[in-house]
C-alpha cells in the first residue's frame, strides 16, 4: 500500500474541485510494470504483482469519482512474443485476479459488470474458464463495466467485426446498403456496445495509443493523457490530471458552442 502525504491529499482535493466534466469511460495503458521492477531491482513478475495492486486501486477511485466506465489494456496480441516465464507469471496472475473477481463483496455490492474483451481464442483454456466465470458472476450488473483488454489487437478488433457483419449480409438478415457506423459500432467486441472512450490515458513515458481501440477511442476523438509514472507507481493525482485534461476539453468545446454576440 503506498503511502500518501498530506500535501498529496490536498491536491488531489484541489484537482477534484477543478473538475466539472466527469468522463463516462475511460480507458488506461498500464505501461511500465517491467521498467519499474528493474529500478526496484524485483523481478518481472513482481513487477506486475504491484501492477496489478495498482490496478485495483484505480477501480476504486474511479467508481468514486463516478467514472461508470473502465476499459483496461492487460494484454495484447503482441505481448504473446515475450518468453514463456513472464506468459506464466502474468497468466497464473490474471487467473488469480479473475477468480477474486468472483469473490470480492466490492464487486456484489457497487453491482460491477466484468467484461472481457480481446480474441478469446488465442488464450490459455483454463484462463478463460476463469474470465468466462467472472463474466458469468456479474453479467446481471449495470452500475459500472470494467473491460479487460487481454489478447486484444485494435485492428484485430475490427477485422471481426467485419467478419460478423458479413456474416449478417451472408445470411439476408443485413442489406450492405443499411451499414453505416452505428453498425459496425454494434458489432465490435461481440455486440457488447461498450461507449465510446472518452479519455485515454497511458503510463510510462511512451507516447503512442497502440492501437487501442482504434474505433471508440480514436474515431470519436477521445481525450488522451500521456503521464511519466511506471503503471505501478500510478496515483489518485495522476488519475485526476488526466480527468483535467479531459475537462478542460469540455470546457473549450462548451466555450464553442456559445454564439458571438
Ligand atoms: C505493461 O508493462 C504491463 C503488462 C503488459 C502486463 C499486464 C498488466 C498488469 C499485470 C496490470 C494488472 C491487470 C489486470 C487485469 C489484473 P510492461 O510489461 O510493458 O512493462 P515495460 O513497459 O516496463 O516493459
Ligand atoms: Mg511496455
Amino acid at each position: 500500500m503506498k503511502t500518501r502525504t498530506w500535501l498529496e491529499a490536498l491536491y488531489e482535493r484541489v484537482l477534484k474541485n477543478q473538475i466539472r466534466y466527469v468522463p463516462q469511460h475511460i480507458a488506461v495503458i498500464q505501461d511500465g510494470n517491467r521498467r519499474y521492477a528493474k529500478n526496484h531491482g524485483i523481478q518481472k513478475a513482481d513487477g506486475h504483482r504491484r501492477g496489478a495492486d495498482t490496478t485495483e486501486m484505480v477501480l476504486d477511485w474511479a467508481s468514486e469519482l463516478g467514472i461508470r466506465h473502465i476499459t483496461l489494456y492487460a494484454f495484447s496480441t503482441e505481448n504473446f512474443r515475450r518468453d514463456t516465464g513472464e506468459l506464466d507469471a502474468l497468466f497464473r496472475l490474471f487467473k488469480l485476479k479473475f477468480r477474486a473477481v468472483i469473490e470480492d463483496p466490492r464487486v456484489h455490492r457497487d453491482k460491477i459488470r466484468v467484461q472481457i474483451i480481446g480474441d478469446r481464442s488465442l488464450l490459455p483454456p483454463d484462463l478463460l474458464e476463469t474470465l468466462q466465470a467472472a463474466e458469468a458472476a456479474t453479467r446481471e450488473y449495470s452500475n459500472y463495466f470494467v473491460n479487460v483488454a487481454l489478447a486484444y489487437g485494435g485492428r484485430n478488433e475490427i477485422v471481426h467485426a467485419a467478419r460478423s457483419i458479413l456474416r449478417e449480409v451472408k445470411a439476408g438478415t443485413l442489406a450492405p446498403d443499411a451499414i453505416d457506423a452505428d453498425t459496425v459500432e454494434g458489432h465490435l467486441n461481440r455486440g457488447m456496445r461498450i461507449p465510446p472512450v472518452d479519455l485515454i490515458v497511458r503510463t510510462g513515458s511512451e507516447y503512442r495509443t497502440s492501437n487501442f481501440l482504434p474505433w471508440l477511442a480514436n474515431g470519436h476523438e477521445s481525450a488522451v493523457y500521456f503521464c511519466a509514472p511506471f503503471w505501478p507507481a500510478f496515483r489518485k493525482i495522476d488519475l485526476l490530471r488526466a480527468m483535467r485534461v479531459y475537462d478542460q476539453r469540455m470546457r473549450m468545446k462548451e466555450r464553442r458552442r456559445i454564439p458571438a454576440e
